[in-house]
C-alpha cells in the first residue's frame, strides 16, 4: 500500500484493468450464470440509497418503510397476504434464515435431539453449507425420473426427528419445480415446517402461471408452505446482492429475534447486522415500475428465447436436451464428454457451466440473452461437434 495514496486518475485506471478482465452481460456470451445486467432504473435507486443500513432502522426510517412493502409486494406474488421476511444478500442468506427459524421451532419442541432436515440432492449447494452450519443431520429423499423429489418416498422419511422439509421450484441445475402442491400437504398432514427454495423460480413462475390452465403450484397457495426463498438478484432484474426470504407465521421470524442494545431498534430478525438498504430501494422500484404485466413480458421474452433455442439444439443430430421448464436448457452431445466440450466453448469465448446431477452443459436464458448470441453459439458448437 502506498504510504501518501494515489492520484485518483491513477486508481481509476488501475481499477479499469482488473474491470476489464470481468466478462459482461452485454457481451451475450454469459450463458451460464442465474444472475443478469441489473436495470437502470434499479440502479438509479440503488445508488439514491447507498448510505442506508437497514441494520439501524430507526435512522433509516423511510428505507425500513420500503422495506415493509417491498415484502408485502412480494408476499403478494407469492399469494400470501401480510407477509413478514426480509431482503437479505441471496439465495444463500434467504435459505441460512429460514432454516435457523426451523431449527430454533423444532428445539424448543425436542430439546437436545439432532435436528434431521429432509432434502432432494437437486438442492442448491448452500444446504451443504447450512448443514454444516446447523449442525443438521441430513436426509435425502430420493428423485423421481424427472429429476424431481419422488413424492412417494416422502412420507416414509419423515420421523419425530424431521426439523424441515425443503422442496425446489427452479432447481439450479435443471430449472425444474418439485411437486410442491403433494409435498405441501405430506408437510401438513405431519405437522413439518416446509421451506420451498424458489430463489430462481420465484420470480418466474408467477408470470408463467398468469396465463396458464394449468397453474404450477409452488407458493403460500399450498397451505404446508411455511418459507420461501425468492431472489430479485436473478430473474427479479435487481443489483447484487437482492435476495429474499417469506415466512407465512410471524411467529417464525420472531424466533431469530436478538436484542440490539446499541442500536436504533431493540431487536433484530436477520442473520447479519449491518445492510445495505440499496437493494431494497432498487427491487421497491422495478416493482413499481415494471409492475406485473412488465415482469410478465421479461419472463414471456425468456421462455420464447427458451424455447427458440431447445428447437435449434434439438435439431443437431447427436444433441440430447431435457425439455425446459422454466428458462434453463440442459443437454448434452452423444459421443462427447461433456467437460471437453465445456472447456472447448470457454476457449471460444462462451461462459456456460455444467451441472453434476444430470451431467449435462446448462444454459439459462437470462434476459441479457438475445437471439443472435443463441445464433452464433449454436454455430460455434456445431463446428465442435
Ligand atoms: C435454487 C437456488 N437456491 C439458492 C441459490 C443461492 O443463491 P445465491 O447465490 O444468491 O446465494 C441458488 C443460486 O443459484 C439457486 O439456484
Amino acid at each position: 500500500m502506498d504510504f501518501n495514496g494515489k492520484c485518483i486518475d491513477d486508481v481509476f485506471s488501475d481499477l479499469e484493468e482488473f474491470k476489464e478482465l470481468d466478462m459482461d452481460y452485454s457481451s451475450g456470451r454469459i450463458l451460464g450464470s442465474m444472475c443478469t445486467e441489473p436495470d437502470s432504473v434499479g440502479m438509479r435507486a440503488y445508488r439514491m440509497f447507498s448510505e442506508s443500513n437497514l441494520g439501524d432502522p430507526g435512522l433509516f426510517k423511510g428505507t425500513t418503510l420500503l422495506e415493509g412493502e417491498v415484502i408485502n409486494m412480494i408476499g403478494n406474488l407469492l399469494h400470501l397476504n401480510d407477509a413478514c421476511g426480509h431482503i437479505v444478500t441471496g439465495g444463500t442468506e434467504a435459505n441460512i434464515t429460514a432454516m435457523c427459524a426451523a431449527k430454533y421451532i423444532f428445539e424448543e419442541k425436542h430439546p437436545g435431539v439432532k435436528p434431521e432436515i429432509i432434502l432432494p440432492k437437486s438442492a442448491h449447494f448452500s444446504f451443504k453449507k447450512i448443514i454444516s452450519m446447523l449442525s443438521l443431520k441430513p436426509v435425502y429423499v430420493p428423485l423421481n425420473e424427472d429429476y424431481k423429489i419422488d413424492t412417494s418416498k416422502l412420507e416414509e422419511l419423515i420421523t419425530e426427528n424431521t426439523m424441515a422439509i425443503v422442496a425446489i421450484a427452479g432447481t439450479t441445475e435443471l430449472g425444474y419445480v418439485d411437486d410442491i402442491e403433494e409435498i405441501s400437504e405430506i408437510a401438513y398432514r405431519n405437522n413439518v415446517y416446509l421451506h420451498v427454495d424458489a430463489a430462481f423460480g420465484g420470480f418466474v413462475i408467477p408470470f408463467l402461471n398468469y396465463d396458464r390452465d394449468d397453474e404450477i403450484l409452488f407458493d403460500f397457495k399450498c397451505r404446508g408452505v411455511s418459507s420461501i426463498t425468492i431472489d430479485p438478484h436473478k430473474m427479479g432484474l435487481a443489483p447484487i446482492p437482492s435476495g429474499g426470504i417469506i415466512f407465512r407465521n410471524k411467529e417464525h421470524l420472531k424466533k431469530l429475534a436478538v436484542k440490539t442494545p446499541y442500536l436504533t431498534k431493540d431487536e433484530q430478525t436477520t442473520i447479519v447486522g449491518t445492510r445495505s438498504g440499496a437493494s431494497t430501494a432498487a427491487i421497491w422500484s422495478l416493482l413499481k415500475y415494471y409492475g406485473f404485466s412488465g415482469y410478465k413480458e421479461i419472463v414471456d421474452n425468456a421462455m420464447e428465447l427458451t424455447k427458440y433455442t431447445y428447437e435449434k439444439l434439438d435439431s443437431i443430430e447427436g444433441v440430447i436436451v431435457r425439455k425446459p421448464e422454466l428458462n434453463l436448457i440442459s443437454f448434452y452431445v452423444e459421443h462427447l464428454d461433456v467437460d471437453i466440450l465445456q472447456k472447448q466453448l470457454e476457449d471460444m469465448g462462451w461462459n456456460i457451466s455444467v451441472s453434476e446431477y444430470p451431467h449435462a452443459l446448462r444454459i439459462v436464458l437470462m434476459p441479457h440473452v438475445k437471439e443472435e448470441h443463441i445464433n452464433d453459439f449454436i454455430s460455434d458448437l456445431k463446428k465442435l461437434i
